[in-house]
């Protein structure tokens, strides 16, 4: 059995408005406060507008709050964009970054996923680096190298399994309800745990957390999160139901 704690992350992408977002994160609060002795850790990671309200709301029930992303600078003219530092500053612990989102709409190459990361960890966040591959590179074989190349090209020196978590979402499965099948999963974790090893050493990459992401909902998550190498789900979708998306947490009970 792995020691690995797992990590539900619930990413709400660019949803919820102030007055839908507190609910709900003040309901997964009240369930957390309840079963706190589910064996994950649980972060929420709302739109930027609403790191605060969130923080607030969950305060005091052992539920982190991570941004979706952050700038690489520490400070400076950088119209619209938010430094890591000021994450930390509205009470984050975490931030996503290299998603395929980004990675689609705002052409963020490895390079910039890499220097995000590096600001991420002097900022004293840990960065969740997403890789994965889109269906026609799955279609083409080229599934291993895309995630070995994108993984390899995304993480900064310093690098340790206290700063980083790394989350594989394929890129068909995400928001499509076509989810990777266990299989699937397991090879590509298993790649980037040895991927993990030959960087950083067996025992970091024996503690660093590898999450899956990609339509993992109530009934498909206690299978992924039984795999061997998979320490935890990144859910878009189902994080917007603290039902939906506390049946997930509740998926590591028997881990
Ligand atoms: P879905 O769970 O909606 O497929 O989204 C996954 C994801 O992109 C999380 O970052």
């Amino acid at each position: 059995m792995s020691t690995r704690r797992k990590l539900i992350a619930g990413n709400w992408k660019m949803n919820m408005l102030r007055a839908d977002g507190i609910v709900l994160a003040e309901a997964v609060a009240a369930r957390r406060r309840v079963e706190n002795w589910l064996p994950c850790d649980v972060l929420i990671c709302p739109p930027s507008t609403l790191i605060a309200p969130v923080v607030a709301a969950v305060a005091g029930n052992d539920v982190a709050v991570g941004g979706q992303d952050c700038h690489a600078k520490v400070s400076g003219a950088h119209t619209g964009d938010t430094a890591a530092a000021m994450l930390k500053d509205a009470g984050c612990s975490y931030v996503i970054v290299g998603h395929s989102e980004r990675r689609t709409d705002h052409a963020e190459t490895d390079a910039m996923v890499k220097a995000k990361a590096a600001a991420a960890h002097a900022a004293g966040l840990v960065a969740i680096i997403c890789i994965g591959e889109t269906l026609a590179e799955r279609d083409a074989g080229k599934t291993i190298d895309v995630n070995r190349t994108q993984l390899q090209g995304s993480l900064p020196e310093g690098t340790n399994a206290n700063n980083t978590v790394i989350a594989y979402e394929p890129v068909w499965a995400i928001g499509t309800g076509r989810v990777a099948t266990p299989e699937q999963a397991q090879e590509v974790h298993a790649v980037i745990r040895a991927e993990l090893e030959a960087r950083l050493g067996a025992d970091e990459a024996n503690k660093m957390r590898i999450l899956y992401g990609g339509s993992m909902k109530p009934d498909n998550a206690k299978i992924l999160l039984a795999l061997p190498d998979v320490d935890g789900g990144l859910i878009g979708g189902a994080s917007l139901k603290a039902d939906d998306f506390w049946a997930i947490a509740r998926a590591c009970e028997d881990e």
